[in-house]
């Protein structure tokens, strides 16, 4: 398998604007080989942006950005092509692989790991919201990926999906080690499954929070871990706790 140590992401005092908006101001994080962060701040202070900057879809107005290994993002909602199966939506993602043996044993366990066997040849709206979220995982797990984007991958389903969804997660994560990168405004979430967590100001963003988290995953939702870290978050963000 792939060599998680070397995959990381840095960005160096990093600056962006969309004309004369600043959304970025002298920007600097890191993350490290196998760590989960999450991402956490208002809606549109730049979280999208951090990500687009990372994966090398736009290029920052200052500063600079450095990646270790292969990115593959995971979206809100809607990012299979909508005209291909399972299979094929997953294949996309294994086109790096280029032996057809190979690319059939390692989908079907991707298949496996996402818990939808008889669904292969199934379109993506003959799924529900999680299943489709999973399939996106799927693909973004497959072929040789290291670093995971995922810019906010359950926020559009309901509250109880979202809850299994996270577990899947970690299950698969555990399975599957990546470098992963989670956006999300659900403090709660960021809570569970994050080894560090950022608190992000309104625009332009700062980190003005920094949460390292000790404890294994998964994590109760109602673990001293979780609702103290949630505390943290909602003091750092101004909010009542
Ligand atoms: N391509 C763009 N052109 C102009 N403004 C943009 C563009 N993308 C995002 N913005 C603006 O930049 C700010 C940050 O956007 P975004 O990174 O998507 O925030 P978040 O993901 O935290 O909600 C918002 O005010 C948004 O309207
Ligand atoms: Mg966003």
């Amino acid at each position: 398998m792939n060599d998680k140590k070397e995959a990381s992401l840095v960005l160096q005092n990093v600056s962006h604007s969309y004309g004369a908006t600043a959304v970025l101001k002298e920007l600097t994080l890191q993350v490290n080989a196998g760590e989960v962060v999450v991402l956490v701040g208002p809606s549109g202070c730049g979280k999208t942006t951090i990500l687009n900057l990372l994966s090398g879809y736009i290029q920052p107005s200052s500063g600079t950005v450095h990646k270790t290994g292969i990115i593959r993002t995971v979206y809100q909602q809607d990012g299979l092509f909508p005209w291909l199966t399972v299979s094929e939506n997953i294949d996309m993602g294994l086109q790096p692989i280029g032996n057809t043996t190979q690319r059939t044993k390692e989908r079907k366990e991707l298949v496996e790991l996402i818990h939808l066997e008889g669904f292969e040849n199934h379109y993506p709206h003959e799924l529900s919201g999680g299943m489709r979220q999973r399939v996106e995982l799927a693909r973004a797990l497959a072929g040789r990926s290291d670093i995971l984007l995922m810019d906010e991958p359950f926020s559009a389903l309901d509250y109880q999906t979202r809850l299994r969804m996270r577990l899947e997660l970690v299950r698969i994560l555990k399975q599957r080690p990546r470098t992963v990168v989670f956006v999300t405004h659900d403090i709660e979430e960021a809570a569970q499954l994050a080894d560090r967590v950022l608190v992000l100001s309104n625009r332009p963003a700062t980190i003005c929070r920094e949460l390292v988290i000790g404890t294994a995953r998964p994590r109760d939702l109602t673990s001293g871990t979780v609702i103290e870290t949630m505390k943290e978050i909602l003091q750092a963000l101004g909010l009542p706790q």
